[in-house]
């Protein structure tokens, strides 16, 4: 079956690759055309806007402080002091750039007596050129405060839209293609011109040659484990579609703040993948190692190839994350120790222990229908290994809500630096911080934690952390869960659907619950850096959802064939390392004619992701899988 799926979307997944590779190169400078220098005052960075204040006050100097709405609970900053005018009636003008990624508001104060004069709210476009007139009326001591737009700004999100039609575009001719392809000469043609060896394939076989037989089997992936005999395509759909925009969101994703991590709380685009990797990591262990078992694997050799797996996600962890080139060779001393692989080497290793140890061989259908706990089962059956990984969320919470931090507050879950009114500058992460200077050294963690824009810190901070790693633990078992619900129903597509669909429910009112449906002022707010609670609750709610999503498309219907996910998915450490350790060589990356714009970091970030499903995709036409 896969053989012939793939066979049939061979040419024209080709085309469309190399479609999106040519109008990917051609827009790049096209797309940038309108946004370009021109129109941009030369001294802006990316996502500013120029703002010139003019003082009109009479024998008051004034002092410009701003803050953005995205900053919970920061202090203002100082933006800009502007004296007061020497000649009558002629303001004075000062220039200056801000933020023009969230709605800001400013606060003026007059320096004289150091009162607040006036506040205003305002969403300022990128690039835009804006005056702020502060004027005071004659016989009154009311000022006045206008914004007034001299340029308006660009469009920013445009080159999203053109990005997005492109690749709908590419998907129509796909589509087509597919069409035509189904035709006889047309598909002769294209197999020759795209797939000379392939061609020798299909004429051998037309010719009714024995050689078919073969090209055919040697077609199936080497599959890991079945179910039923056939691979669940929408595993790999998943897993691919995850680190497609893991590599996307990781080569800048066109330095979108919403392509980009969130500071804080909240969650963007770029915080949603890492979790959903781990949990489909969860569901490959339960359906891998559940078919080893089967197939009279014991159970120590098992754990022996659980231990080598993790050591050496953690071993390639290390290497690809200390890069050297071009910084010189790397002191010891301050070698990064956590890291992506690291975290999932370590959630592997954890769950696939607990699945050997506690897994019992899991009951065929119906043995349990009879039960009154039937509806149950997935906790029941496996009740010791819930024990576990209820007593390590306790053990998190624990620390992270009654941990003596010194200088820090008890249960400090905030950025530290200007937020919370900047009364703990150096507790960022509360908890999880501290565990991973104490324990790891402060020279062996992550030195640019997302919160260091926006909330100005300066302390070292992990995402990748030691007390998060416990939470990952939990998000790979809701997707060992997802593997058990697989396992048990087989092929009752119903069944299936609806145990996922609960499951989603399920955590998503428990997110519901924790965060007060709220970005900060929950009881634990979502948080990528901390890999927080409710983070793990609300990603697996919409990673249920949407593995219900792909296997309905993919499993059951198979109206899509999961490319191009499906591609990444079938080789993901090649593609996660490769993109690391090429991702500044030259066509992943090339240098800009504008560095400040957003429409030309795009165009560099799609074509290098773009460029990456091509490569697993010619690496799947030659059956080439990096496993370990
Ligand atoms: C911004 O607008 C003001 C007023 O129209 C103009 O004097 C100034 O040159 C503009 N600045 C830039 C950098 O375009
Ligand atoms: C935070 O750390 C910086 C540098 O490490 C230090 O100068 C500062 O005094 C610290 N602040 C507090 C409140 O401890």
């Amino acid at each position: 079956m896969a053989a012939g799926s793939s066979r049939g979307y061979g040419p024209s997944a080709t085309l469309c690759v190399a479609v999106t590779a040519l109008s990917a190169a051609l827009l790049a400078p096209g797309l940038t055309q309108p946004h370009g220098l021109s129109r941009r005052p030369l001294e802006l960075k990316i996502d500013q806007a120029l703002l010139l204040v003019h003082n009109g006050l009479i024998n008051e100097n004034l002092t410009v402080s701003w803050l953005s709405d995205y900053c919970y609970q920061c202090l203002y900053q100082d933006l800009i002091f502007v004296p007061t005018s020497n000649t009558l009636g002629k303001p004075s003008i000062v220039n200056v750039a801000v933020d023009s990624q969230h709605p800001i508001t400013l606060q003026l104060n007059g320096t004289l007596e150091g009162r607040e004069l006036h506040r205003i709210h305002y969403h300022f476009g990128e690039f835009g050129n804006y005056s702020l007139v502060v004027k005071s009326f004659h016989n009154s001591t009311k000022i006045s405060c206008d914004i007034i737009i001299n340029e308006s700004p660009v469009n920013s999100h445009l080159p999203i839209l053109y990005a997005f039609l492109i690749y709908m575009g590419i998907l129509s001719i796909l589509t087509l293609g597919h069409v035509f392809v189904i035709i006889d000469p047309i598909k002769n043609w294209f197999y020759k011109k795209l797939n000379p060896v392939d061609t020798d394939h299909l004429i051998n076989s037309e010719r009714g040659s024995p050689a078919r037989a073969d090209s055919a089997s040697s077609n199936v992936p080497a599959t890991a484990w079945t179910v039923s005999q056939r691979r669940l395509r929408s595993l790999d759909t998943f897993r691919g579609f995850a680190l497609i925009i893991m590599v996307f969101v990781n080569y800048g994703g066109g330095k979108y703040w919403f392509f980009k991590h969130q500071s804080w709380n909240g969650l963007t685009l770029a915080d949603l993948v890492f979790p959903w990797f781990v949990f489909i990591m969860g569901t490959s262990i339960s359906l891998s190692l559940s078919s080893m078992l089967r197939q009279g694997c014991s159970k120590w050799k098992a754990l022996g190839k659980a231990f080598w797996r993790s050591f050496l996600l953690f071993l390639m962890g290390i290497i690809i994350i200390n890069p050297n080139y071009c910084l010189g060779p790397l002191s010891w001393s301050n070698l990064r120790i956590p890291g992506v692989l690291q975290r999932l080497g370590f959630t592997y290793l954890v769950v696939a222990v607990l699945e050997l140890l506690f897994a019992k061989a899991v009951a065929e259908n119906n043995t349990l229908q009879e039960t009154p706990y039937s509806a149950l089962w997935d906790i029941l059956l496996c009740w010791p290994q819930w024990v576990f990984v209820l007593m390590l969320e306790a053990t998190w919470l624990c620390l992270t809500f009654l941990l003596n931090v010194p200088g820090c507050p008890k249960g400090y879950l905030g950025p530290g630096g200007i937020g919370d009114f900047g009364k703990y500058p150096n507790c960022t992460g509360g908890a999880a911080g501290y565990i991973d200077h104490l324990l790891l050294g402060e020279k062996h963690i992550y030195q640019h934690p997302s919160a260091n824009v926006l909330y100005q810190t300066s302390v070292a901070y992990d995402p990748e952390g030691i007390l998060g790693t416990i939470n990952s633990i939990f998000m790979a078992f809701l997707g060992l869960q997802a593997g058990k619900i697989f396992f048990f129903y087989k092929d009752q597509h119903k069944q299936i659907m609806i145990r996922f669909f609960i499951w989603s429910v399920v955590m998503g009112a428990i997110s519901a619950i924790l965060t007060k449906c709220s970005k900060d002022e929950g009881f634990i707010p979502v948080n990528k850096n901390l890999w927080s609670i409710s983070y793990v609750t609300t990603l697996s709610c919409f990673a249920f959802m949407l593995l219900l999503l792909i296997y309905y498309l993919v499993d059951v219907k198979r109206w899509w064939s999961g490319a191009p996910f499906f591609y990444p998915g079938m080789n993901s450490i090649l593609v996660y390392i490769g993109h690391e350790v090429f991702e500044n060589y030259f066509p992943f990356k090339w240098k800009m004619k504008d560095n400040q714009s957003h429409a030309e970091h795009l165009a560099q970030n799609l074509l290098a992701t773009s460029i990456w499903v091509i490569i697993s995709y010619l690496l799947y036409r030659k059956r080439i899988f990096w496993k370990i």
